[in-house]
This record gives C-alpha cells, sequence and structure tokens, in this order.
C-alpha cells in the first residue's frame, strides 16, 4: 500500500536552536528539490511575529543551508506560517488546527526538549490535530529505559506507532547509510566478516568543539543519552546487523532491533565517563556536574556472528578532531614465519569505514617493503576503496522530513528499537562510575585508554 503523503508541515520550537541550525536548511532544500509544496507551520512559544520567522528562516539558511536560494527561499517564505504561544493552553493548538486549514495529514515535528513531548502530544489529540497525522520526534527518546516507555504510551494514546517517526538523524546521513549498501551490495566482505576473522570493532565519534552554548541541554543528556544510546548503537547495529529479508520498511528496522537486544547490558567495568575540563564553567552546567562530555564502552553482541568479538565505542566533545571513523580489524595470521624464517608484520588486517566530515571506505593490509638491515621489512598499505568530499546535496534532516512526509519510516527507530537501546545503557546511566576529567584537545582519559588495551587501543583517525 502507498503511503499517503503530508500535506502540511507543523514544527515546535520554530525559535529553537535545531530549527536553526537544520530545519530551516531542510525546508529550503526541499522546496528546491520539489518535495515540498504544502503549508508549513512553525509554532514557538511567546511572543513572535511570521516576520521575525522569516527573518530567523533567512539568518538559518545564510548561516547554516549554504546560502539563500533566491527563488526556493521566496516559495518557502510564501508557504511559511507562525503560531505562537504556550503549549499547555488548548488555545495554541485550536490556533494551529486553523493555520492547518484543509489539511488532513499534516507531519508534526517536535524540535522541542524531551520534557515537553508529552504536553504537545496531548494537546495534539485534544485539538484535533493529530487525526490522519504523523508525528516526528527528537532524540533522546527519553531520558531512560522507564521514561521512554512510559512516552511511548503517551503518544500511543493520540498516534499509532506506524504513524510515530522517531528520528536519529545518523540514518539520515549518506555515509551510515553506506555500511549497509557496502556489506550487502557486496560478497566479498560476507566470508570474513563475523568472528571467526575479526577481531574486533572500534567506533570513534570525535569532536574538537565543546558543547557550543548547549550547556543546559547537555546537563539533561551527557555523551550516553546524547549520542552513545542512539548514533553510535544504530552504526553498531548496521556492522553487526544479519542480511534483512524482504522490501518492506521492518525489513531493515527488524534486523538492526535484534542487534540492539542481543547486546548485553553494560556495566561498570565496561565503562569510561570524562568530563573536559573547563565543562563545569559553561553556561547553564552546574557548578559540580558529574555529566561526562566523553564515553568510551565495550559491548559485546551475543549472536551467532559476533560471540566473543568486543565492539569498543567512544564518543567526546573537546577531541583533538571532527571525526567519525569504524575500525573492524581482523586476526593476525597464525603463524609470522616465511620460508623458515620469522618475519615482522605490521598492523592488523582492517576494514576502515569513516563516516564524517568525508567518507571513505579502506582496506588495511602488509606487503613486502623489502631487505632490511635484520632481514624481510614490511610496509603497511591501504586499499583506498573510495574517498569523496562532504559534497552531499541532501543532508540527514532534509532526506528524513522527506521520508516522513511521503510516510516512508524505513529511516525511524520503532518503539522496541527505542527501548532495547535503553536497555543497554540502563545499568551506567547516572553517576553509576566516576567521571574523570581530561583535557581539551586530548583523546580524553587515559582509562578509557585501558578499557581496550588488550586488543591494541584506539586507533585515533585524522582530522577531515
Ligand atoms: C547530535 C548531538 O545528535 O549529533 C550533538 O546532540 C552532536 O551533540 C551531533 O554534536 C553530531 O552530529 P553531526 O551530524 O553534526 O555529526
Amino acid at each position: 500500500m502507498t503511503a499517503v503523503k503530508s500535506d502540511a508541515l507543523v514544527f515546535f520550537g520554530a525559535k529553537g536552536d535545531l530549527a536553526y541550525k537544520k530545519i530551516f536548511p531542510a525546508l529550503q532544500g526541499m522546496v528546491k528539490h520539489g518535495t515540498l509544496d504544502s503549508p508549513v507551520i512553525g509554532v514557538a512559544r511567546g511572543d513572535y511575529g511570521i516576520e521575525q520567522l522569516r527573518e530567523r528562516a533567512r539568518r538559518s539558511i545564510e548561516e547554516y543551508g549554504g546560502g539563500v536560494d533566491k527563488s526556493a527561499f521566496e516559495k518557502l517564505m510564501s508557504l511559511l506560517q507562525y503560531v505562537g504561544g504556550d503549549y499547555n493552553e488548548g488555545a495554541t493548538f485550536d490556533a494551529l488546527r486553523k493555520a492547518m486549514g484543509d489539511a488532513k495529514h499534516p507531519t508534526h515535528y517536535l524540535a522541542i526538549p524531551p520534557s515537553m513531548f508529552s504536553t504537545v502530544g496531548e494537546g495534539l489529540g485534544n485539538s484535533g490535530c493529530a487525526l490522519g497525522a504523523r508525528v516526528v520526534i527528537e532524540k533522546p527518546f527519553g531520558r531512560d529505559l522507564a521514561s521512554a516507555r512510559s512516552l511511548n504510551e503517551t503518544l500511543h494514546d493520540v498516534f499509532e506507532e506506524s504513524s510515530i517517526y522517531r528520528i536519529d538523524h545518523y540514518l539520515g546521513k549518506a555515509p551510515v547509510l553506506n555500511l549497509l549498501y557496502f556489506r550487502f551490495a557486496n560478497s566479498f566482505l560476507e566470508p570474513f566478516w563475523n568472528r571467526n576473522h575479526i577481531k574486533c570493532v572500534k567506533i570513534t565519534m570525535a569532536e574538537s568543539f565543546g558543547v557550543s552554548g548547549r550547556g543546559r541541554f547537555y546537563e539533561e543528556a551527557g555523551a550516553i543519552r546524547d549520542v552513545i544510546q542512539n548514533h553510535m548503537l544504530q552504526v553498531v547495529g548496521l556492522i553487526a546487523m544479519e542480511p534483512p529479508i524482504g522490501g518492506d520498511d521492518d525489513a531493515i528496522r527488524d534486523e538492526i532491533i535484534k542487534i540492539f537486544k542481543s547486546i548485553r547490558p553494560l556495566d561498570r567495568d565496561s565503562l569510561v565517563r570524562g568530563q573536559f575540563k573547563g565543562y563545569r564553567d559553561e553556561d547553564g552546567v552546574a557548578p559540580d556536574s558529574g555529566v561526562e562530555t566523553f564515553a568510551a564502552a565495550r559491548l559485546f553482541v551475543d549472536t551467532w556472528r559476533w560471540e566473543g568479538v568486543p565492539f569498543y565505542v567512544r564518543s567526546g566533545k573537546n577531541l583533538p578532531v571532527t571525526v567519525s571513523e569504524v575500525i573492524a580489524e581482523l586476526r593476525r595470521p597464525p603463524q609470522r614465519t616465511f620460508s623458515g624464517r620469522t618475519f615482522e608484520i605490521g598492523k592488523p588486517n582492517y576494514v576502515r569505514m569513516r563516516l564524517g566530515p568525508d567518507t571513505a571506505i579502506a582496506l588495511g593490509a602488509n606487503v613486502l617493503k623489502g631487505r632490511g638491515k635484520h632481514g624481510p621489512e614490511g610496509l603497511d598499505k591501504e586499499l583506498l576503496i573510495t574517498k569523496e568530499p562532504d559534497v552531499e546535496d541532501i543532508g540527514p534532516y532534509e532526506l528524513l522530513l522527506t521520508e516522513a512526509m511521503a510516510g516512508n519510516a524505513l529511516l525511524f527507530n520503532r518503539e522496541d528499537g527505542v527501548e532495547a537501546a535503553w536497555r543497554i545503557v540502563q545499568p551506567i546511566l547516572g553517576t553509576a562510575t566516576p567521571v574523570i576529567e581530561y583535557e581539551p584537545g586530548t583523546w580524553g582519559p587515559k582509562e578509557a585508554d585501558d578499557l581496550i588495551a588488550d586488543h591494541g587501543g584506539w586507533v585515533n583517525p585524522e582530522g577531515g
């Protein structure tokens, strides 16, 4: 059955950071690519007017959207409306219902703090704005397993599960989707993509900037809730999943969620939390904050394919570079002799998949360099399969909003997936483990290196 296309796009949090950095640029892109031609209604709290919203959209697109495209921007401005008011008041939603006009299948995008999701969900339900609608929810979805469950229940009072689109923008990134494509569009990988040949997987998501004025948000989140529970687990899911069977939206999601369900819940010994020096001086951050800006974890995926293979993931703010990369390391060859002579070999073979800021896929191998003083010497070489600059025409938010409006749920999280992901991090949320200070511009606390010492240490990727 073909899904119904939405006939209005409503976004809550129109004055907010997410709208400024991601949504307005995505909207201009959608108009430009012909995927948005219906009313667009920005909703926000407090005083504001349509002229201010237009001005904000212009600034946002100039700063984050690669500049104003005259005709697309003018068209977007003609579609844009504004509704202001308190999310706790029915009048705000009555005004929204009016602004929606004849729309019968709106998409409501909640680009607002998680603590407001339930209130807005109820407002939409009570006012009739939810009839025939879809709802798009930003991550993090809940703060833990219990709150995610209760949020799911609240949303289900108003929306069917099939109308709920939980965003993880990593699933809208081309290099992340390429993990899936690369794995299943090639046959050479499959014979060694398992516990018999892969020794460990190392995933780094590093950012060279701090919390960039988002101290208040970050205090509620921390690295585990902000990126490990969602972005990093999606990457693990795509690397570890079995081939999907069938072509519907659930075929791929089912396999990713099976991986989430098979990951052992984290314990204290599998996690290191760090906080960069100076974080506590940020606006909105408690002077004695125990929130982590860095986390490193060792995960085990208890499936037939991956039993015993550790997946190391780490992410942090104020690290030396901004880069995301996956390294799958192969086991070493069984012997180090050649014609009866011992020879040295370099790095283990590996598959390197770079997810940002540029894209690359490469294979690491050892070759003979020649004769050295003490015998044959090897050389580490990399076979670069692809290396692309970051020139995506359609960014993740544009792709995801387009898909949500078209009713394609494939790139969104399902209720059981979100809950399974919370189950993994639940035991180590909060202050279950100490938070260790690290110097900005370093690779985090040294304890994170200890965590992976048995597997040759982290591979620190080069900057983009
Ligand atoms: C967001 C997190 O979900 O992802 C941020 O809240 C993080 O803290 C961001 O910086 C990274 O995404 P991207 O697409 O900018 O690499």
